[in-house]
């Protein structure tokens, strides 16, 4: 029997030759990590791009960016706006890019505000991206193929579980990357009940509500702590402040327009831009509409128990802190050479989207 002791030998090694240039790196072991790091070219990463000098309404369904079917190795994700741009050419079509790649297409083709697209941006590639390479995936492709062990959850792009992704009922459209017409027509549903036959944050804050209040009845694990308590409102009102055309503004999103958006990855024909900035505006008020604190069920359904160590609306310094020194400390607990210089760069850009709110900087790695 003792050809059985190759055989970690030779799965370890098929996953070192096959690692992706865009999958994570966190929690892998150092013995592992010594293999992988020399098939990996190191890449200095961009500094976060700044803000767009013209934000003005703008055609940006045009010539030069023309939605394209996808092709076999394409990877798209659980991000309706990311997905957009990349099958627009906003973002490489593949669906691998690097943190500034994303932070100017969410820029140009949606008009998102220059200190949320970064905060957001390196908030992902810290958990999902590959520090080394400076590339992130928008979603999940199965990167490995034959005998190997399955990959961590971290490997292959935006698909960390608890951190931003919520449960299969508390996505939108369901999880993650398949369209689902039955989640699609409650929101239609919401929209015709709320809205007047719009998306608009009267539809989302009754639509998050509900989301919420299913998954406590139906979900035992269901978890609704930060960041996943902020992403989920978030989410709730981007749709609002970047899927309605640019020369409406009038915040009420055509459901024809929200279809091609999360069913099809494509912008409507003749789709501007929004006129001006987007942010995260409107949170607030489809929180106060129903304002639930962060917790999550207690193991079996219907026991939401709230957790007060959570960040909440009122902590958002909190919310960064415990981003870094839990979320990003416990993907990352001894990083050493390259790694660890790399996580120091991005934790630094990762700041630069919050620079001027007040909150301190820390430095979990200490400081170079
Ligand atoms: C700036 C970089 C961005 C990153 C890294 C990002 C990442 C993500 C991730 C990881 C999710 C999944 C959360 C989950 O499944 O629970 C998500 C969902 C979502 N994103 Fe983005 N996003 C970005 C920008 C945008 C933009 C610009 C838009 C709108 C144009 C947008 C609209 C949405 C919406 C509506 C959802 C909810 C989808 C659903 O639950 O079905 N995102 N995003
Ligand atoms: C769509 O979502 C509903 C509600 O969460 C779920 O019951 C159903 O299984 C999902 N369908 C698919 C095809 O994932
Ligand atoms: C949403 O649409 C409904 C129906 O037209 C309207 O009563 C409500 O005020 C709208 N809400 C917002 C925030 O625009
Ligand atoms: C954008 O808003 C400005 C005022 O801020 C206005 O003058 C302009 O006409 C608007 N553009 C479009 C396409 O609606
Ligand atoms: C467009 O909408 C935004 C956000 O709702 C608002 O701040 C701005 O004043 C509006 N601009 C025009 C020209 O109506
Ligand atoms: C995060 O860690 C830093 C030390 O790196 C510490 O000063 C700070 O209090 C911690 N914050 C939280 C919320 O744990």
């Amino acid at each position: 029997m003792k050809h059985l002791a190759l055989l970690p030998t030779l799965v370890f090694a098929a996953r070192v030759v096959a690692f992706p240039t865009y999958a994570s790196l966190a929690g892998i072991s150092q013995r592992e990590l010594d293999a992988i790091l020399p098939t990996l070219e190191l890449r200095e990463p961009g500094l976060p791009p700044g803000p767009l000098e013209d934000t003005s309404a703008k055609l940006v369904n045009d010539e030069a960016h023309p939605w394209q079917p996808l092709r076999p190795d394409d990877i798209r994700g659980p991000c309706p706006g990311l997905n957009t741009l990349a099958s627009h050419g906003y973002l490489p079509r593949n669906g691998v890019a690097t943190p500034a790649q994303i932070i100017n297409a969410v820029q140009e083709g949606f008009n998102m505000e220059n200190t949320l697209a970064i905060f957001v941006t390196y908030a992902a590639h810290l958990v999902d991206g590959n520090l080394i390479t400076d590339l992130l995936s928008i979603g999940h492709k199965t990167p490995l193929t034959g005998p190997d062990p399955p990959a961590p959850a971290t490997v292959g792009g935006l698909n960390t579980h608890a951190v931003f992704e919520g449960d299969a009922s508390d996505d939108f459209f369901g999880n993650n990357h398949d369209f689902n017409e039955t989640l699609f027509e409650q929101f239609v549903d919401f929209s015709n009940r709320y809205g007047g036959g719009k998306y608009n944050l009267t539809v989302a804050a009754e639509l998050r509500f509900k989301r919420i209040q299913d998954s406590i009845a139906t979900n035992p694990q269901f978890s609704l702590v930060s960041p996943r308590y902020y992403t989920a409102y978030a989410e709730s009102v981007f749709p609002v402040n970047f899927f309605v055309d640019g020369r409406n503004n009038d915040s009420q999103l055509d459901l024809d327009a929200a279809r091609e958006f999360f069913q099809f990855s494509r912008m409507p024909e003749g789709f501007f831009r929004p006129n001006g900035t987007r942010g995260a505006e409107g949170m607030d008020q489809i929180f106060l509409a129903h304002p639930i604190q962060p917790g999550g069920n207690a193991g079996e359904a219907n026991s939401y128990t709230l957790d007060p160590t959570s960040a909440d609306f009122s902590t958002f310094c909190l919310l960064y802190e415990n981003f870094v020194n839990i979320t990003i400390k416990g993907l990352y607990p001894n990083p050493t050479g390259d790694l660890r210089k790399a996580l120091n760069r991005n934790l630094d850009f990762f700041f630069q989207g919050i620079d001027g709110s007040g909150c301190a900087q820390v430095f979990p790695y200490g400081q170079d």
